[in-house]
Order: C-alpha cells, then structure tokens, then sequence
C-alpha cells in the first residue's frame, strides 16, 4: 500500500505535524510519499490508495494552492479514501477543535467539492518573535480580543501530539476500498 500525504504551510507547523504521520505511518510498514502543495499543480492520484490533505489557516482562509488542487482533482479525492486536517490558531480552546466546531474547517467542508471520509482539527503554533512586525501586531490584537498570549517575547506550540498520533492511527484503520 502508497499513500500520498499533501500539505499547505506557512510558517512550518502543517508540515511538522504531517510529517509526525509520515513516520507513524512508516513505522506501521506503509509507504508514504510527503508533498507540499505549493509544488504540486496536476498530479495522477492513481497510483495512491489513499490521501491525506493538510493545510493552515492565515487571516481566515486556507492557501489558495488547497482549494485549486481540490478543485482540479476533485474526481479523484472523491474516489479514494481520503483525510482532511485544518491548522489553526482558534483551535487552542478545546472546545473549537472538531470539525463541526471550527468555523473554517467546517465551512471548507460544506463548499469543498471533495467530501473527505475522515477529518480533524489541529491547534497550531503562535510563534511572534518569528513573525514580520505587522503579523506580529495583527496577532497580538486577535489574541487579546480572544483571551489568548500576548507576550511578543513567546513561542507557544498548542498542538496536541495525542490528538495527531490518534489521527494516524485512524487513518491507517481506513479500508483501502472506497465504500460506496
Ligand atoms: C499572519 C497570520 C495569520 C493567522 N491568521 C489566523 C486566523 O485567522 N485564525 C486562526 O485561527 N489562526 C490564525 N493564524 C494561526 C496559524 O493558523 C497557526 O500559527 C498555524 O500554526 C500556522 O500553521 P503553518 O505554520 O503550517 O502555516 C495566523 C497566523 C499568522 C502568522
């Protein structure tokens, strides 16, 4: 079995956590191939059994490299067994970490053309020494409105390693047939 993992990052967190599943794959004994959707425009998902597709929000939308790969291979996702995660900074409360409870996840899958069988939500990274100076102000002041940090001085990784590891482990459990 191959399965193709694909990804839209800005800063580094969408890829190190879609990294993490590589190697939980890979050391289930699958092979993987990792691709960043910023190279990627046509390719052949044929040779796959099944998919996963990760991206990170940025000022409320997720990169346009995601919803233009959707929709050129839209027939293809829908006919494999496919996974979507969405990255993002809103996703540090509990209680805004499902895909039903993520405005922007749940809003990418209601318009999406490509119904993905299994979907999450990932906390994401606040990195403000790393950020250009409007970025770091913009953040800080979406941050007070939200009770988050403040303290430009802070790196702050929300991610929850348990939640991607269960991910994994979810999606190699996948049947490689499609059901229809
Ligand atoms: C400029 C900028 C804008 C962001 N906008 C949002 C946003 O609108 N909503 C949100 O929940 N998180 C937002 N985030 C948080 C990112 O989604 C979070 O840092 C994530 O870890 C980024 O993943 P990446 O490094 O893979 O791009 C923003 C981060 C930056 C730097």
């Amino acid at each position: 079995m191959n399965c193709l993992l694909l990804y839209s990052t800005q800063d580094g967190q969408t890829k190190k956590i879609i990294t993490r599943i590589a190697e939980n794959i890979r050391r289930a004994g699958i092979s993987c191939d990792l691709r960043d959707l910023a190279t990627v425009k046509q390719m052949n998902l044929a040779p796959y059994h099944k998919v996963m597709v990760g991206a990170s929000i940025r000022y409320g939308r997720f990169n346009s490299a995601l919803h233009k790969f959707v929709i050129r291979h839209q027939q293809q996702l829908n006919q494999l067994p496919t996974a979507f995660f969405g990255v993002n900074l809103t996703a540090r409360k509990p209680e805004k970490r499902t895909p039903e409870t993520n405005g922007y996840v749940s809003k990418f899958l209601t318009k999406s053309p490509w119904k993905p069988d299994l979907c999450d939500v990932f906390a994401g990274a606040l990195l403000y020494p790393r950020y250009r100076w409007f970025d770091r102000i913009m953040i800080q002041l979406i941050m007070r409105m939200t009770g988050g940090e403040t303290d430009t001085t802070k790196e702050i990784e929300y991610t929850d390693w348990v939640q991607v590891d269960h991910f994994s482990a979810l999606f190699l459990q996948m049947s490689h047939q499609k059901e229809r």
